[in-house]
């Protein structure tokens, strides 16, 4: 048996736990060949790949990132890319291709399955948590432990200083983080792309804390929150290679506007990278190490076109086709039920 993986997307904490996972159980179980293509998409279109070996994977458990390297686009955005996916599987004797990515990789993974047939499983992975069919993505928990790390620590330095600290976290179009870390750490007000938000009710609910006598609020915004209404302008950064708004920054904005309205003094703190780089938490080892396992399974089955999803503690096969080109996004009725206890 001969197995292809690769990592596509942004990369996360536990890239490199599944790989070890898979290549472990691929070689002692079942006496497979495995090899990895560099650079996501771009690495099988190419041909460039490692031979992955246990020695190849010893040691990666805890570490960041992807020992395969990562980029974001794939085989539909170039004129023959598809052609070429399919002609190095075939020169390479591929029985399966694992994919490890989020939104963008999988639906490519359910198209190449869907369209041309190839044996494709998936295994969603991002920060942004935002895969539908699956409970949790890895890398989602160690990112939100990043993100409440730092609000705690912001909480202080706020207090000392009795500031405003605006603090933005990733997700795109969903809340997951900005939502739970922002319950995690105790948040003033928590902003998330599901809610636009009124900025004067924000700003409102900044002052009635400083009001009671409290000496910092800290505001979680997601970096595609939206205010109401166009209430204020956002910045625009343009769009990055692949087509998408590059976003980040909206916390800048949000700043000068708490600021403007209540006059208290504001600062800005955007988590950035830090939340997606170094190692994974123990939660997403585990997690890591069982879809590893489960992905040479469904391969043994010849389960193709599934992706491997969390649902309560059991780890099930959804197809891909279920999951291709949609956002799942947060719980707005937490959300709601958050905001009328904890906000303010
Ligand atoms: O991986 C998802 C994500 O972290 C998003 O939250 C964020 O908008 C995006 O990646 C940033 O992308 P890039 O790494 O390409 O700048």
């Amino acid at each position: 048996m001969k197995i292809g993986v690769l990592t596509g997307g942004g990369d996360c904490p536990g890239l490199n736990a599944v790989i070890r996972a898979l290549t472990r159980s691929a070689i002692a179980i079942h006496g497979a060949e495995v090899v990895g293509f560099y650079d996501a998409w771009d690495g099988v279109m190419d041909d460039r790949a490692i031979p992955l070996t246990i020695d190849a994977v010893r040691g990666t458990l805890p570490r960041g990132g992807t020992i395969l390297g990562t980029r974001r686009g794939g085989p539909y955005d170039q004129p023959d890319g598809v052609r070429r996916v399919k002609e190095t599987m075939r020169v390479r004797g591929l029985d399966a291709l694992v994919v490890i990515g989020g939104n963008g990789s999988l639906t490519v993974a359910s198209r190449l399955h869907s369209e041309e047939g190839l044996p494709v499983i998936g295994i969603p992975k991002t920060i942004d948590n935002d895969v539908v069919g699956t409970d949790v993505c890895f890398g989602f928990t160690t990112a939100v432990q990043i993100a409440t790390d730092a609000i705690d620590r912001l909480h202080s330095t706020a207090e000392s200083h009795d500031r405003v600290v605006v603090i933005e976290v990733m997700g795109r179009d969903a809340g997951w983080i900005a939502l739970q870390s922002g319950i995690a750490g105790g948040a003033t007000v928590i902003l998330v792309p599901e809610r636009p938000f009124d900025i004067d009710v924000v700003a409102d609910l900044v002052r009635r804390r400083h009001a009671r006598g409290r000496q910092a609020s800290l505001v979680v915004v997601a970096e595609g929150a939206t205010p109401a209404n166009g209430d204020f302008p956002l910045p625009e950064y343009g769009t990055d290679h692949i087509g998408r708004p590059k976003l980040g920054g909206i916390s800048v904005a949000v700043a000068h506007e708490i600021e403007r309205l209540t006059g208290f003094d504001t600062r800005v703190v955007q988590i950035g990278l830090v939340q997606r780089g170094g190692t994974p938490c123990a939660f997403d080892r585990v997690l890591c190490t069982r879809l590893g396992l489960e992905a040479v399974n469904a391969i043994v089955e010849q389960d193709f076109g599934t992706m491997l999803a969390v649902r309560a503690e059991n780890i099930e096969r959804v197809p891909l086709s279920h999951v291709q080109g949609k956002t799942r996004t947060i719980d707005v009725s937490l959300y709601q039920q958050v905001a009328d206890v904890f906000f303010g």
